[in-house]
């Protein structure tokens, strides 16, 4: 059978890769319907979704269709079987792990830099997104206090942040042998694996105890790094966290930065999840000192309601990264335009690059910073709140102080005088029964091992009702774990 018989109106182009204008369109509105249905329904729905893989299996394992089906059949599937199989990142009740609540002009700008084709790797190929990149990155080094001549760029997420920032601080300290790298036990996996792709040993990744608060502890960072250093190693980069994921600790930004100043290390600050924090002017306050680090991660579609991926790298010195990355090729020899016409693939290790710096522009440019400013706020004030609400509780308990818009508590009836194991166990049943009941997503983490409940409480669209429900819940269900396992 003809493709164009299968379908009642044809669709397709002449070209069979293309599509007439009218169904573009078509399509296009039925996308954008679907998307805003979506954000309408979301609070009365679950806050996660997902199945076995089993099952799914079944659903979509199949081979690609010699012949093609109408365009919005394909689309109606994908928003019926595939896309709401998730946790939902930016349902209001969604406190697991980091959540994410992007804006729709976030949304649409990575439409509009996918519709437009960019690939934003060098000015010659995109010079209009490339003078944006430039724009965002330094609205993003005002905030954070860095002085003229620091820069960087968009990266997918962290992760690529903390892998770029670890090569540069590798390239400028001479690419020495028998490198070592310094971090919290608290700091995010990403610097673990970070540090592993750039060749460091196993054993010359330090993971450093905390204090009472999570917080790196300066003397054994000064151990740690005397110790290495008599033993021939070459300390290369301090890892210091400015909202650990776990607690949303901040380790002593000032301290670390004296301490590597002094010592000639680089020191990378992981602000993945609270560098946004510095918008506000009790964010600054918090995250002081931060301004002294080598380089910066920070991503905006954490706490900057953006949609994935928007992670972005700063570094004090922008020299730093174009030494560490900037290769010649001569298939590329075009490209290079000279003084401030920087080519972002000079400064991080893709090539070929979305246009991620479109969408906080967008936002920013559509809500202005007033908005962002109040939503990020709103986020600490929120968290501030649960804490306040866990400390009246007869049935809960805080197990560390709220730190940018983390909570981590546990069900813990004071009267009930139990031990840390039937405490694990309890915490674990009632962590199960809100994953079950699905009105909420909650996830847990280990704090000097303890089991404990957290919350992330940086959606715009989040409610005190949305966390003190979740907290109503987490209660009942305490109590009734608790009553049940005395019977
Ligand atoms: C503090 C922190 N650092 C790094 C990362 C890794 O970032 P990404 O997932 O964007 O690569 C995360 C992710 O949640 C994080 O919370």
């Amino acid at each position: 059978m003809a493709r164009s018989e299968r379908r009642e109106v044809s669709e397709l182009g002449d070209d069979g890769l293309c599509m007439t204008p009218e169904s573009m369109l078509d399509l296009a509105r039925r996308a954008a319907e679907l998307l805003v249905e979506r954000t309408e329904n979301l609070p009365g729905e679950g806050a996660w979704d997902g199945d076995f893989q089993q099952e799914l299996e079944k659903q979509l394992m199949e081979a690609p269709p010699e012949e093609g089906r109408p365009a919005k059949e394909v689309l109606e599937r994908a928003a019926r079987e595939i896309l709401p199989l998730t946790g939902r990142n930016d349902h209001p009740r969604f406190f697991g792990f980091i959540p994410s609540s992007p804006t729709w002009p976030g949304v649409l700008a990575d439409f509009m830099a996918s519709g437009f084709h960019i690939n934003q790797c060098t000015w010659l190929v995109a010079s209009g997104p490339s003078q944006l990149e430039l724009v965002v990155i330094d609205w993003f080094r005002r905030w954070i206090g860095y002085p003229e001549g620091a820069g960087g760029l968009f990266t997918s997420g962290g992760s690529a942040a903390s892998l770029d920032a670890f090569v540069a601080a590798r390239e400028a300290a001479g690419h020495p042998d028998g490198a070592s790298v310094y971090m919290a036990d608290q700091s995010h996996s990403a610097h673990v694996r970070a540090a592993r792709i750039i060749g460091i040993r196993p054993e010359r990744i330090r993971l450093l105890p905390c204090d009472a608060r999570f917080r790196l502890d300066m003397g054994a960072l000064e151990r740690a790094v005397n110790e290495d250093r008599a033993a021939g190693l070459h300390p290369i980069a301090v890892c210091a966290n400015a909202g650990a994921s776990s607690t949303g600790a901040i380790d002593p930004l000032g301290e670390m930065a004296d301490f590597c100043e002094a010592q000639g290390i680089w020191l990378h600050v992981d602000a993945a999840y609270g560098g946004f924090a510095a918008v506000t002017e009790r964010g600054k306050e918090l995250l002081a000192g931060m301004e002294r680090a080598d380089s910066i991660g920070m991503d905006a579609h954490k706490w900057f309601f953006q949609p994935y991926e928007a992670g972005a790298l700063l570094v004090k010195d922008v020299k730093t990264l174009e030494h560490a990355f900037a290769v010649r090729h001569d298939i590329l020899q075009d490209t290079i335009w000279g003084a401030n016409h920087p080519n972002f693939s000079d400064r991080g290790l893709q090539l070929s690059r979305s246009f991620r710096a479109l969408k906080v522009w967008m936002s920013v440019q559509t809500f202005g910073m007033a908005a962002f400013r109040r939503a990020v706020s709103r986020g600490m004030e929120l968290a501030e709140q649960a804490e306040a609400y866990v400390r009246e509780s007869p049935v809960l308990e805080m197990l560390t102080p709220v730190s940018l818009g983390i909570v981590c508590f546990r069900v813990n009836p004071a009267e009930a005088g139990l031990g840390e194991e039937a405490l694990e166990e309890i915490n674990k049943t009632v962590l199960a029964r809100i994953f079950w009941d699905d009105r909420a997503f909650v996830s847990s983490t280990l704090l000097s091992g303890k089991f404990a409940l957290r919350f992330c409480i940086i959606n715009h669209n989040t409610t005190w009702d949305d966390v003190r429900e979740t907290l109503e819940t987490i209660e009942r269900f305490g109590t009734e774990v608790i009553e049940k396992g005395s019977k």
